[in-house]
């Protein structure tokens, strides 16, 4: 299967490689210039120089999967059986780019979109074909889950085709309906902006809310940590989404999340956010 992956991000990517070191699957990753594409490709072959160096994975895997990768402008997604769009997570972008896809995939591609917390039915409205969620989890090549969520508009048929993607690919789809942030945002992303409200009112340092949280609930990672990697600019659209579509206080962002997003201190993806890197 052709698989167009637009966005070639740190999900984008991530994704791209799931799809990449699968049997079977091809896989075009775009973005909106050449070089922006050719990057993506160029983390995950960063990522396998690692494994390889560490004797999980051989070169000769390695070669194979990067040579399903092709980049560029999506554009090159002629014969795409599949988009996984992994865009800005701005409504209008992700519109914009389904809308320009119609006239460059064949009809009967199946339009996928990795929002992590947008309407469904609101990125599908007004396009030629519905729309279905296919959201991955950072690092995406690693993280098994895979939430399959159905806008009011997606068709049974295409719920099962990717669910049977998703287990092809190796992991483990879980059926959701569309609510905002549908399952694991809805939970996990209010912890991290309550851990931010924590470290703000000096009940801790960062290392400290880390350490108990791993420690005391057994998370593989402390939530300061986590927004960092997940990214803080991420988290905070999320909480902005559930704030906005649940119209309740309890979503509403830390204003410390605000002034670090404003200041650019994103996490991992600007070397600074919570920790250094
Ligand atoms: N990219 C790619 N691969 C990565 C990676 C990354 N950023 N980080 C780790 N890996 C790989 C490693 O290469 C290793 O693979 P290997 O064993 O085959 O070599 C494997 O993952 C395990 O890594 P490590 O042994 O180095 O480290 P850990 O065992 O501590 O695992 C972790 C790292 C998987 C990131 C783990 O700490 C974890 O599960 N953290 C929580 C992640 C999480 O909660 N993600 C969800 C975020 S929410 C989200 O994404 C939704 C979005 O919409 C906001």
């Amino acid at each position: 299967m052709k698989v167009g992956v637009i966005g070639a991000g740190t999900m984008g990517s991530g994704i791209a490689q799931a799809f990449a070191q699968t049997e079977g699957y091809e896989v075009y990753l775009c973005d909106i210039n050449d070089e922006f594409a050719a990057n993506g490709k160029k983390k995950i072959a960063k990522g396998f120089e690692k494994r390889v160096a560490r004797g999980k994975m051989d070169q000769e895997k390695a070669d194979a999967v990067l040579a399903k990768i092709t980049t560029g402008t999506k554009d090159i997604c002629t014969d795409a059986e599949l988009i996984v769009e992994a865009a800005l997570e701005v409504m209008a972008v992700k519109q914009q780019t389904f809308k320009e896809l119609q006239d460059i995939v064949p009809a009967n591609c199946i339009f996928a979109t990795n929002t992590s917390s947008l309407s469904i039915t609101e990125i599908g409205a007004g396009l030629d074909r519905p729309v279905i969620g296919m959201h991955f989890f950072n690092p995406a090549a690693v993280m098994k889950l895979i939430e399959v969520i159905a806008g009011i508009n997606t068709p049974k048929e295409m719920v099962d085709t990717i669910v049977k993607i998703s287990e092809e690919i190796g992991k483990v789809p879980v059926q959701v309906e569309e609510r905002a942030g549908f399952v694991v945002n809805r939970i996990l992303i209010p912890m991290i902006n309550e851990a931010v409200g924590v470290f703000d009112e000096g009940i801790a340092t960062a290392e400290g809310i880390d350490t108990a949280m791993k420690l005391g609930a057994n998370h593989p990672m402390g939530p300061l940590a986590l927004g960092d990697l997940i990214g803080l600019d991420i988290v905070l659209a999320v909480m902005e989404v559930l704030y906005a579509e649940l119209g309740d206080p309890k979503y509403r962002p830390h204003p410390l999340l605000r002034k670090m997003v404003r200041g650019g201190k994103l996490g991992m993806k600007t070397k600074e956010g919570f920790y250094k890197y």
